[in-house]
């Protein structure tokens, strides 16, 4: 299992630090960039997360949560581990959107709402790098898992067999459910409250990698 901590939930006064507190533990930095139209609410776009990268030593994972991936996917400076993941549901061509963050340099994510039927993302399966699985509405931190997200990983587990494509989830997750999330077949979790919400992040992150177990 690798752990994605969500810096949404960190101190955004404060992002590198927060984030260099839990990064030996970080196998990716999770991103979530919002538009105020896919969801309502706004985060951070390409000038915070490009100056963040310096003095962090994790791949980013950044989530697009933004109508039009394609007018910005290119604005990251991004490294080659790192993850790019647009929503099948934005409103840009899939196909494109793929080739865009290919030309990047940077892996490509697809993530899908929860109300999507996990199908719909099968034909792009030989052609990305990462289905991201959203386990409550994008927009927000601090969420309430939602527990069909777990049938859904599994199915999408089944489908992607030995296909090298990494299943991650994001939202909700908790001490409660992170072994039922991995052991459905979800590879990369993503975790913001339950890290940054925390007053002692690394016994946070040490009780997610313990549950997980
Ligand atoms: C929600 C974001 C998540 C969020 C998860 O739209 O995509 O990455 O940070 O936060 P928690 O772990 O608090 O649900
Ligand atoms: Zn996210």
């Amino acid at each position: 299992m690798k752990l994605a901590p969500s810096l949404l939930a960190a101190d955004f006064g404060n992002l590198r630090a927060e984030a260099k507190e839990v990064e030996a533990f970080a196998a990716y930095f999770h991103i979530d960039v919002m538009d105020g139209h896919f969801v309502s609410n706004l985060t951070i776009g390409p000038p915070v997360v490009n100056s963040l990268r310096r003095g962090l030593s994790r791949p980013f994972d950044i989530h697009l949560m933004i109508d039009h991936p394609l007018t910005y996917a290119l604005r990251f400076d991004v490294c080659p581990d790192d993850f790019i993941s647009f929503h099948l549901e934005a409103k840009d061509d899939p196909k494109k959107v793929i080739g865009v963050i290919r030309e990047t340099g940077a892996k490509v994510g697809i993530a899908l709402c929860p109300a999507t039927p996990v199908e719909r993302v099968f034909p792009y399966l030989t052609i990305v790098d990462l289905v991201l699985v959203m386990s409550v509405e994008p927009g927000f931190g601090g969420q309430i898992f939602m527990p069909e997200s777990i049938e859904r990983i599994r199915f999408l587990r089944r489908e992607v067999g030995e296909m090298p494509v990494l299943i991650a989830v994001d939202g909700g997750i908790t001490t409660e459910n992170i072994r039922l999330v991995t052991q459905a077949g979800a590879e990369l979790v993503v975790a913001g409250s339950s890290i940054f919400g925390k007053t002692d992040r690394l016994a946070a992150v040490r009780a997610l990698n313990e549950a997980a177990k």
